[in-house]
């Protein structure tokens, strides 16, 4: 929107998703800088988005009323944070997810930023008071989480997590952005471990595990229960519509029905597995996903995917 024209983004970090933001925030109309330690990254970016958003452009997949080049020139490079930081409405946080390195580059954000700059960190696994709790004006200081999903041109989830000293202001204000954008942002009213993606992603994770564990399923077939099934529902509506529509007198009807099974079946998961132990079974999940999948075909097989991600994003659209 014509609105958007003029107003700075500053990015921190231009790595895989720090360039995925740059292009969401430019598609807008957003003037974007992006600021990093490594001038070679900062090259490297720059490279990589103009190949991206033409070949996006070519593929008619480019978001926005702008031409590639013209979102490209909207797209600048700082080695200096205070550069950065100057007249930002909003800092977008993409550095590697290593505590301290975030912690050390939030003190230095501290002191150069004023009131009016909302700080947002792309973390998916820190919980933002993990960041600002030592912060000299942690009150003043408009800190949250938005995580989005990769690859975020595609998923137009973004998370957003308060910290508990975070104004309602800031996150309605990151809302608004995100929306602006194209997105689709959830706030969570309190941080929790693993925001909500996560801790629904792990449940999965965890009892993919078992059934392979167990034997009573081959990593293909585990996927496939997915891929071929749940997943197919599940990328047009949440689990609870899914429910409401399973049923003839709706959700209500539903957990009627089917409540004591649910509490049944769920009484005989088990313990969470440890998945970090280097056992047997990560063993031979890992053989397994790599027949599928060999290692040397795991970028191809990422490209296939977003590839395709263009079209169901497309039939999303339609489906709304
Ligand atoms: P990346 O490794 O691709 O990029 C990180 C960039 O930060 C590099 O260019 C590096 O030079 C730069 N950097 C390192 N220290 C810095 C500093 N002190 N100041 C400025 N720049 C610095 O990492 P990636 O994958 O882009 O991840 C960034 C964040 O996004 C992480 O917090 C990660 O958890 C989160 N995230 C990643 C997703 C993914 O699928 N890769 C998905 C969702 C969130």
């Amino acid at each position: 929107s014509s609105s958007s024209v003029q107003k700075k983004i500053g990015i921190v970090g231009s790595g895989l998703i720090g360039r995925a933001w740059a292009m969401l925030f430019a598609a807008a109309g957003y003037t974007v800088q992006m600021y990093d330690i490594l001038e070679s990254q900062l090259v490297t970016a720059q490279q990589e988005l103009d190949k991206e958003l033409h070949s996006l452009e070519k593929k008619g997949a480019l978001r926005g009323q702008l031409k590639a080049s013209e979102q490209l020139a909207l797209i600048g490079f700082t080695q200096q944070l205070e550069e950065l930081v100057r007249d930002a409405v909003h800092i977008q946080e993409c550095v590697p997810e290593q505590l301290q390195l975030k912690k050390s580059l939030y003190s230095q954000l501290d002191g150069l930023l004023g009131g009016d700059t909302v700080v947002a960190s792309s973390t998916s696994t820190f919980m933002p008071s993990l960041y600002s709790e030592g912060l000299q004006r942690r009150q003043q200081f408009q800190m949250l989480v938005a995580h989005p999903l990769n690859p975020p041109y595609f998923i137009p989830l973004v998370e957003i997590v308060p910290a508990p000293w975070t104004t309602a202001e800031a996150l309605e204000r990151t809302r608004l952005l995100m929306l602006s954008l194209g997105q689709r942002p959830v706030t969570l009213k309190r941080e929790i471990e693993g925001f909500a993606t996560n801790r629904i992603q792990y449940a999965i994770l965890n009892e993919v595990w078992r059934l392979v564990e167990s034997g009573i399923l081959s990593v293909a077939d585990v996927d496939r229960v997915l891929s071929q099934g749940l997943g197919l529902r599940y990328a047009l509506l949440g689990s609870l519509e899914t429910a409401h529509l399973n049923a003839p007198g709706g959700v209500a009807d539903y957990f009627k029905r089917f409540g004591a099974e649910i509490s049944a079946v769920s009484a005989t998961y088990g313990p969470t597995p440890d998945t970090q132990a280097e056992g047997a079974a990560l063993a031979d999940i890992a053989r397994q996903c790599e027949e599928l999948v060999p290692l040397e075909q795991l970028d191809q097989r990422r490209a296939t995917r977003d590839a395709f991600l263009i079209h169901l994003a497309r039939l999303k659209k339609q489906f709304e």
